[in-house]
């Protein structure tokens, strides 16, 4: 998520204020900096790179702080000698999943950082990459949620939530990637099978999802896309049928569910 996150932040290097962004990443091992440095290739030097306890020299200075390691490895990647210490009066970005802002400002603590560290929780989502993150946002200080939402705006769309709302939310959006990523797979095989060339037949399932997510992205509801389709024996509304037939809403509804429980137990 890192490598998506520098990649839309290289695109939109300004904020709208005019302040350039400058970008410093640090990753645990040497391979992943030489696999970053490969990755970024010509843009490598827009970016401070280091790794193990280079995170001292890099959050040093800077204003803010993403966190972007496993939930799991937090402990160890705070256990760097004098990196919490670092985070003293700067506001904290975590995007780690199930990790609430205040298991994560008590992490800090106990590992000798700062007592009352700003920690704002951010999920973005792998669009990052081509700056159409749907980044939803959750913390309790007002004015570091706002640096956040003005720093993610970059790299797509902001979504500020209460934090109750962050686990469901971040479920919602792995729902709508797999349905997305499933969706375009099916259409794109069925459509080679009659016929269509797969490279077409790719394109115009990817770009037909797009088409119909924006009728709903401005302003019309599922029932009214429906109805504007729904000419008498045509095609869309037949295809609906058959996606009834098949168990698609139902799998969906339960494939939601179960990711809001499965995240809420996280
Ligand atoms: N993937 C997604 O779509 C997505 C979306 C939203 C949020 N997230 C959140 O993003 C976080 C990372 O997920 P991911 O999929 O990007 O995992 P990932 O590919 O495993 O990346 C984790 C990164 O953390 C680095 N790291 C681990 N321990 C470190 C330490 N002690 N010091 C410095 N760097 C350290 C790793 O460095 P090395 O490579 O050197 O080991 C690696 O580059 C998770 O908390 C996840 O919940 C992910």
């Amino acid at each position: 998520m890192g490598t998506a996150l520098l990649d839309g932040f290289l695109r939109k290097p300004n904020l709208p204020r005019g302040a350039a962004l400058q970008l410093a990443a640090c990753v645990r091992s040497k391979g992943s900096v030489e696999r970053l440095q490969q990755h970024l290739g010509d843009r490598a030097d827009r970016v401070e790179l280091g790794h193990g306890d280079d995170a001292v020299r890099l959050t040093e200075r800077a204003h803010m702080i993403l966190l972007g390691c496993r939930p799991q490895d937090l402990g160890s990647m705070l256990s760097t000698a004098n990196l919490p210490q670092t985070f003293a009066g700067k506001t904290v970005v975590s995007m780690l999943a199930g990790l609430s802002c205040q298991q994560i400002s008590g992490e800090i603590a106990s590992k000798g950082g700062p007592d009352d560290a700003t920690v704002v929780r951010v999920m973005p989502s792998i669009g990052a990459m081509y700056n159409s993150s749907v980044s939803l946002i959750a913390g309790p200080n007002s004015d570091a949620q706002e640096v956040a939402e003005e720093i993610f705006a970059q790299v797509g769309t902001t979504l500020p939530v209460s934090e109750d709302l962050l686990n469901k939310g971040t479920a919602v959006g792995a729902v709508g990637h797999a349905l997305a990523l499933h969706a375009v797979d099916a259409m794109t095989d069925a459509s080679v099978a009659e016929g269509v060339p797969r490279d077409i037949a790719a394109s115009l399932a990817q770009q037909y999802l797009r088409s119909a997510s924006s009728c709903m992205e401005n302003g019309l509801t599922p029932e009214q896309l429906k109805a504007a389709l729904s000419t008498p024996k045509g095609i869309t509304l037949n295809a609906a049928v058959q996606l009834e037939k098949g168990g698609a809403r139902i799998a969906i509804i339960d494939a939601t569910r179960g990711a809001i429980q499965y995240a809420e137990s996280m």
